[in-house]
């Protein structure tokens, strides 16, 4: 495409819904760019104009369009050459790309204009027919429309494949064959540091890199916890409601579940509780899960002082610290723990994106011998060669720009998903003042059955959980977990407007 084209492209595309004025500029164009990227409307190889001429067309500061081609340029998506301009650096899938010789060729010809539509009407008459759709959005449903609101979830239609695919290559070429190995010592070293870095920083955790061992996630964390601190039989307080994965992976390891409740100081023992000494402690105190208070100074206190006198392990899952969206960041328990008793975990299911299976642990260093030997005999993870990748992805800034991109995207999403919910809030529903992590609640009173109104929510399209589900004993607490990380910003008014009829009409009827 031209250069006088692709601004007007840009023009026509950024006047249309999908890129709404309230987006920050920046980031409309660079969503604009890498679409025409994505749909070949940019063939690879293409050069774009310069920002200066760029900005002038699109009637936007120089500054906006840097901030755009940036970001393009991190993810991949573009490729700068010294003193020559920026380059489309994308790779097509193959399949594709073999239809659209013809069409490719007219682009490199600066056959101007050239849309989708020219694209269709040049393929070869081997094309099926049926094989090319409209546009028209029910012709490409994305997994991202098809169950909004899923927890738990978060957008990997977003992680940048491009860059992540150049940062496994590069592994590959410079191969160093102890990179097809299990990892033998507690994970790829250049990984444990950059994560020491990390969670030294931003997490306030206390710890030398000896202390961070890599595993195959947070539910193989806690099984290794399970299986190297307990007994049979051994007691472990979990919150009440619980993470649904933690629940089963203490209780397959054969372990005494004692629920305690939540309140809005975080997990809230009573002398009750006190009277069930426990081997392990699980808990959320930055985010609990699912209902989203932040556990009190004075609660922390407690729990690491009960822990040190009882000898109980405290495990603590800080599983979406990096989604905060108002207000100071917590701290992790790990950093106030003087007495070696906390065990912190974090995942990049959340961050990069759920199928990595990559975790880590930073164990007390009094633990770290037995662990890193039960590590390697009970779970023996691999993926080292993604370790090494994903190594350079955190100490070439990446991961730290993917974050504050997501937290941007999901902070937009959880904002338009409260204005949709807000007219629900009644006598009979609150939605729970949570101000990170992807998903919220909206709390039902004691009698409004949240089973149903999930399923009710299931008839239209929309997964939500409910939260009785997470809780143990009677008295259940009601209420729904919604997820918005899954669901796209353009979409997710619709959709909270949807959900809040259901729960509109489960509250009449109630
Ligand atoms: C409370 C909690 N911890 C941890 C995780 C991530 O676990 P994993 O690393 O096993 O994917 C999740 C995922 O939803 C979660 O909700």
């Amino acid at each position: 495409m031209q250069q006088p084209i692709l601004s007007e492209w840009l023009l026509t595309q950024l006047s249309q819904s999908r890129f709404p004025a309230r987006m920050p500029n920046h980031r409309r164009v660079y969503e604009a760019i890498r679409l025409a990227i994505t749909e070949q409307i940019l063939p690879s190889g293409c050069r774009l104009p310069s920002t200066r001429s760029l900005a002038t067309d699109l009637g936007m500061s120089r500054n906006t369009v840097l901030a755009a081609f940036d970001q393009l340029l991190d993810e991949g998506y573009v490729a700068a050459k010294t003193g020559s301009g920026t380059y489309v650096a994308y790779n097509e899938p193959d399949e594709f790309s073999k239809n659209l010789g013809v069409a490719r060729k007219l682009n490199h010809e600066g056959n101007i204009g050239l849309s989708r539509r020219g694209l269709i009407a040049s393929c070869t008459a081997n094309d099926q027919p049926g094989d090319h759709l409209s546009n028209h959005p029910n012709n490409h449903p994305s997994n991202h429309e098809v169950q909004p609101f899923t927890p738990g979830l978060d957008d990997y239609s977003k992680f940048p494949i491009a860059l992540w695919r150049r940062l496994l290559n590069r592994q590959w070429r410079t191969l160093n064959p102890t990179l097809l190995d299990s990892s033998h010592d507690g994970g790829y070293l250049p990984l444990r540091q950059s994560i020491a870095d990390y969670l030294r920083v931003s997490r306030a955790v206390n710890l030398t890199v000896d202390q961070v061992l890599i595993t195959s996630g947070t539910q193989q964390s806690i099984d290794l916890c399970s299986r190297l601190l307990t007994d049979h039989d051994d007691c472990a307080w979990v919150e009440n409601p619980c993470y649904w994965a933690a629940r089963r992976v203490l209780e397959v390891n054969g372990l005494r579940l004692h629920p305690v409740s939540v309140d809005k100081e975080g997990m809230a023992p009573t002398t009750r509780d006190f009277r069930v000494k426990p081997r392990l402690i699980y808990t959320t105190p930055s985010h609990q899960y699912p209902k989203g208070m932040v556990m009190s100074y004075g609660r922390r206190r407690l729990l690491l002082d009960y822990a040190q006198n009882q000898g109980a392990w405290i495990i603590e899952d800080d599983y979406d610290s990096e989604f905060r969206f108002e207000g100071r960041p917590i701290s992790s328990l790990q950093g106030m723990d003087q007495d070696g008793r906390v065990l912190y975990l974090g995942t990049f299911s959340k961050v990069m994106y759920p199928g990595i299976r990559l975790g880590y642990m930073v164990i007390p260093p009094q633990l770290v011998a037995p662990f890193r030997n039960g590590l390697y005999e009970l779970q023996r993870p691999g993926q080292v060669m993604i370790q090494a990748a994903l190594a350079d992805f955190i100490e070439e800034g990446h991961f730290a720009s993917h974050i504050r991109r997501m937290r941007q995207t999901y902070g937009e999403r959880r904002h338009l998903l409260q204005v949709a919910l807000a007219p629900v809030a009644n006598a009979g529903a609150r939605l729970s003042p949570i101000d990170s992590g992807l998903h919220l609640v909206m709390e039902f009173d004691p009698g409004i059955d949240d089973v149903h109104v999930a399923a009710m929510a299931a008839e239209q399209g929309l997964r939500v959980y409910a939260l009785s589900n997470y809780c143990i004993g009677e008295n259940r607490e009601k209420g729904l977990i919604i997820g918005y990380a899954y669901a796209a910003t353009e979409h997710i008014t619709q959709y909270g407007n949807k959900l809040a009829e259901v729960i509109q009409t489960a509250l009449r009827k109630h």
